[in-house]
């Protein structure tokens, strides 16, 4: 369920996000923009994920489930993935996924949907 009123947040947490993106090293991995390629990405077993990229996402591309990616991170069954980042207090992992979510705007999303954490249905086509 879409929880109501999620459209409200203020802006700054944006440029927060931005702030916390590099201070807590994911920037290192999926580069300042992003896209995949920061200067450990070479490190990782499994390329990091080009965030501007929102139909790559496999635990879903809204804010929401950004902020919960952050906290379990990924593991998969061959132990590569992603670190958890649970140390990260909720309204941090929140702001640090809202301005991922600015990062997705080039899938042609209008801001309206982003808002709302939804994907229009031609978009939708990240199943598994
Ligand atoms: C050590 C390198 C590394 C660091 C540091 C890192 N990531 Fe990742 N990230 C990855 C890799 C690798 C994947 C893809 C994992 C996979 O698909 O198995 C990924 C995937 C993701 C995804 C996509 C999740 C999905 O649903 O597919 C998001 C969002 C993400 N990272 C956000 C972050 C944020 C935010 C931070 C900082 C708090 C961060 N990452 C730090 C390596 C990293």
């Amino acid at each position: 369920m879409m929880a109501a009123g999620c459209g409200e947040s203020p802006r700054p947490v944006v440029s927060n996000g931005a702030a916390l993106f590099r201070e807590n090293g994911c920037a290192t991995c999926h580069g300042a923009r992003g896209r995949g390629d920061g200067p450990s990405a070479r490190g990782t077993a499994i390329h990091p994920r080009n965030l501007s990229d929102r139909n790559s996402y496999r635990n879903g591309a809204s804010a929401e489930a950004i902020a919960r990616t952050i906290a379990g991170g990924i593991r998969n069954a061959d132990g590569s993935g992603m670190p958890a980042f649970a140390h990260i207090p909720a309204d941090e992992r929140r702001a640090i996924a809202e301005f991922i979510v600015t990062l997705q705007r080039r899938a042609g999303v209008p801001p309206a949907l982003r808002e709302a954490g939804e994907t229009p249905a031609l978009l939708r086509k990240d199943k598994s």
